[in-house]
């Protein structure tokens, strides 16, 4: 199993190019499976979990033809209708093709995704709106099995607001007959960048960018052209990291329009933010002002941020607080923070951060994706040398961090 080995104490100077979003391109690729045209991507980052997504696509007699970040898929035979547990169980995002293979196809075999270690996670919204929709829907031996002779057009309120059920009911209504309206739907760029492509491919949808989306739903979509979105994560990942450290760093090929409070945090950690076209420029000297927050839906502050901005938050000047709103068990990288000396203590959804002086490097362990990139930021902040295990994690949703990290002058190299 991979490791990286971080000595702690350098400061960030350089540029990091940023890659396509992860959590655009998995429903993206989903969208495939919408029509028999050519779906030509680029941008699409080389992640372990964009290449889980390509194999399921694969198995379902999807064509992909990749070079590097372009790929192209065609959907003209599409032979399986079934996503594998084997598959499912290593990513949850498989779900995304439950809608797409019932609207094109309907029906649709897809494992139930069990739980995972940021929280229980069910899909019950996803299976709610399509039922609205008219599928016939069982859950038998741990499959979904989803039938419909065509998906009617309805109003589908969820109970909680979703990204990927949202992603999931908006490729299942553009196929529908009739009129469906998505109400209290996420509003999160990479559901606009989704929705942005299946316009191009023929979709008719209104309320882009909204909560309430309006679809009314067309006979066939045709192939497009299309590049990912920028990974605004990634992004702000790589600015928490020379908070942390201090430095002098550009971030290229981003998409400062779709940041949410992020940047705000940034600035309020004491982090000099110039923004030019499409890149930013963060310069950072001495320790960070502590900042609170409580994550929320876009635009709030995002879940997917939490666990890097508190890596920043155990070295800074003063306390802070911190709380998760919308998973119930994102701060399993709290004890490893600690580990490195961090004086972190929780009380339910709230972390109680006092920021030390200096981290002191350790052995630390991977638990999650995002609570994996905080034990590299801390890593790099951290006196002495830190080992983080278990980082396939971390290559789940992170393009060869340790290469884009080292390029600007981290010492920090992967173990195999
Ligand atoms: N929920 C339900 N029932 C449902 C759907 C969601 O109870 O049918 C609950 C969830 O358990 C959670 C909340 O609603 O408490 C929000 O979950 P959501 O469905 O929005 O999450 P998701 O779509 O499964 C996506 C991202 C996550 C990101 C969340 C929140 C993808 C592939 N994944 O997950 O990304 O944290 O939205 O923004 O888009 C990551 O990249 O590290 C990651 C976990």
């Amino acid at each position: 199993m991979d490791k990286l080995q971080i000595v702690g104490g350098k400061r960030l100077n350089g540029d990091i190019a940023i890659s396509g979003a992860k959590n655009a391109a998995l429903p993206i690729l989903c969208a495939g499976l919408l029509t028999a045209g050519d779906l030509d991507l680029t941008n699409v980052p080389r992640l372990h979990d964009v290449r889980t997504m390509l194999r399921l696509l694969e198995q379902t007699g999807l064509k992909v033809t990749q070079d590097d970040e372009h790929v192209v898929l065609n959907g003209a035979n599409i032979t399986s209708l079934e996503a594998p547990y084997e598959l499912v169980k290593t990513m949850r995002a498989s779900i995304l093709v439950l809608g797409p293979m019932l609207a094109r196809f309907g029906e649709a075999r897809v494992s139930l995704p069990g739980g995972c270690a940021i929280g229980s996670r069910p899909v019950d919204q996803h299976i709610k709106g399509l039922r609205a929709m008219g599928a016939d829907i069982t859950i038998e031996g741990g499959y979904i099995h989803a039938k419909c002779a065509k998906l009617q057009g309805t109003r589908i309120h969820t109970d909680m607001i979703t990204v990927t059920g949202t992603e999931n009911l908006l490729m299942a209504a553009v196929l529908a007959e009739g009129e469906t309206i998505l109400e209290n739907a996420a509003r999160e760029p990479e559901v606009v960048d989704l929705a942005n492509m299946l316009v191009a491919m023929g979709a008719k949808i209104e309320g882009i960018g909204t909560d309430r989306l309006v679809i009314q739903g067309v006979d066939a979509l045709h192939g497009t052209k299309h590049a990912v979105i920028s990974d605004r994560i990634e992004a702000a990942t790589f600015l928490c990291a020379v908070a942390a450290t201090g430095g002098d760093i550009r971030i290229t090929n981003t998409r400062t329009d779709i940041f949410d409070v992020a940047l705000d945090k940034l600035r309020e950690m004491g982090v000099q933010l110039t923004v030019e076209g499409d890149t930013i420029r963060a310069r950072m000297d001495g320790r960070p002002q502590p900042v609170s927050f409580r994550t929320t839906e876009y635009p709030g502050f995002p879940t997917d941020m939490q666990a890097q901005f508190m890596a920043v938050d155990t070295i800074a000047r003063g306390p802070s607080r911190v709380t998760e709103t919308i998973f119930e068990n994102r701060f399993m990288h709290v004890q490893e923070l600690n580990r490195l000396g961090a004086s972190i203590s929780t009380e339910g959804n709230t972390a109680f951060i006092e920021g030390v002086e200096r981290l002191v490097g350790a052995p630390v362990m991977a638990t999650d994706l995002r609570a994996s990139a905080s034990l590299v930021i801390a890593g790099l902040a951290a006196e002495g040398t830190t080992i983080v295990d278990r980082i396939y994690h971390l290559d789940r949703g992170y393009d060869r961090m340790e290469a884009k990290l080292s390029a600007v002058g981290a010492d920090i190299v992967r173990i195999k």
